[in-house]
């Protein structure tokens, strides 16, 4: 049986304490936690009037302008290479399902590419990421996973990337992803660039995989972070040009005919308006990314102070804090697990996280995964008020959730006794 997605599962019950009156602290789903740009309500209200099913991998104006937003983003695309669909979630299905061979995968990783690759019957190769960043295995420990994985009779064929990443908030150097991509080739592996985060790195831009391994990088991304629309479903992959990009692009098209069809026609409208890059949705997303960036810095101020090593966010709004320092006095409480940690949090404290397994590692972990994007606000204004102002972590009501996060970790992981 295939588990329900433990994002989803957590913000379901998360949702339903919430309905029956409990005051939950929600930082367990990574939903961007923004209201809708006002202008894109109106393109999408003109937009309801196209009512058909349209080609399977997109109108040719909203492809057109997919192209032209990679192309301004230093990876010169055409139209012919942009497929879109129903978020970046069934697109990733898709290709994993276009692309032969078992699953090589960065420990931690978002939670789907796993039981995706499961639900497809491979073999997943998780491969721990560096103390520096995630998305990205380590090169050195890449290369020995793939010498053992071929002899223990494992088919590696392709190589899943999360840059920016997702669960740990962080970009990995360029100098890592290129050193990965050159093991990939040697390897003959595919790699999937999972840059959904990409709008949001809190300084500077990330480094493409495609950039390092252009022949055979497919890069899937969508609107659900960058302007907070998870709910309206639009993601899209670019394929590279050359025959293996076409074979896949061919068999992305047989896989979407088959299970979606298109990408609703009035999604597909708002693509092609955002992906013009018009000013306010630029503007729209700058505010964005300063307002993770400074909470994300807030809530890591927090988690430090209570013990844990945490790597600086760098992009989106996650943090992966490992509590591995406080294990002595955790122990002494019966906290044996990032699954015990993730439950005293929330049965104690009323603080939803997931624990480290969800994400592919052993529940040893002492590790979760804090999304602090669900601290903006409970309304459309004080939302719109976080975005507006320079020092969104004093506005009240997000400064007593800090308050609030940061008392309660320091009281479970006992941050002020010594261990
Ligand atoms: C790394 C990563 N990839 C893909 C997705 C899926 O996004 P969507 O299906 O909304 O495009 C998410 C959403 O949480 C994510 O964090």
């Amino acid at each position: 049986m295939t588990a329900h997605s433990a994002t989803l599962a957590l913000d379901e019950a998360v949702r339903a304490r919430l309905n029956e009156g409990e005051d939950v602290l929600h930082l367990g789903f990574g939903e961007a936690g923004l209201p809708v740009a006002p202008e894109l309500i109106e393109v999408l209200a003109d937009a309801g009037r196209h009512n058909g099913y349209g080609p399977v991998a997109g109108a040719p104006q909203a492809r057109a302008a997919a192209a032209g937003w990679f192309t301004r983003r230093g990876l010169a695309t055409e139209p012919e290479q942009i497929l879109f669909a129903p978020g970046s979630k069934p697109l990733l299905f898709a290709l994993l399902a276009a692309v032969e061979g078992d699953v090589v995968l960065p420990c931690p990783a978002w939670v789907s590419y796993a039981a995706q690759s499961a639900l497809l019957g491979r073999r997943v190769i998780w491969v721990p990421v560096s103390s520096e960043a995630g998305g990205v295995p380590d090169p050195e420990r890449l290369t020995q996973a793939l010498r053992r994985s071929s002899s223990s009779g494992a088919r590696p064929g392709v190589l899943i990337l999360t840059v920016p990443d997702n669960p740990t908030g962080t970009v990995a150097p360029p100098e890592q992803v290129e050193a990965v991509c050159a093991i990939a080739d040697r390897h003959g592996l595919a790699v999937i660039s999972d840059e959904i985060y990409s709008e949001l790195c809190h300084r500077g831009a990330a480094p493409s995989p495609a950039r390092y391994l252009p022949e055979r990088t497919v890069v899937t991304t969508g609107l659900s972070k960058s302007l907070a629309l998870g709910g309206w479903r639009i993601g899209y992959a670019r394929t590279p040009l050359g025959g293996w990009g076409r074979r896949v692009h061919e068999e992305l098209i047989g896989v979407a005919s088959e299970i979606w069809s298109s990408l609703a026609a009035p999604m597909q409208a708002v693509a092609d308006h955002v992906l013009g890059d018009p000013p306010e949705i630029t503007a729209r997303i700058a505010a964005s990314r300063r307002l993770h960036a400074r909470v994300a810095t807030a809530v890591h101020a927090r988690l430090t102070a209570a013990g844990a090593l945490c790597r600086p966010p760098q992009a989106g709004f996650y943090l992966y804090p490992d509590f591995a320092r406080r294990c002595e006095f955790l122990r002494s409480q019966g906290i044996l697990t990032g699954t015990d940690l993730a439950a005293t949090l929330l049965d104690r404290y009323g603080v939803a996280t997931l624990p480290g397994r969800a994400f592919g590692e052993p529940d040893t972990a002492l590790t979760l995964r804090l999304a602090t994007s669900l601290l903006y606000g409970t309304t459309r204004r004080e939302c719109e008020r976080a975005l507006a102002v320079e020092e969104p972590e004093n506005l009240p009501w997000i400064a007593a959730s800090l308050t609030r996060l940061g008392d309660a970790v320091e009281a479970v992981v006992g941050a002020h006794h010594r261990s």
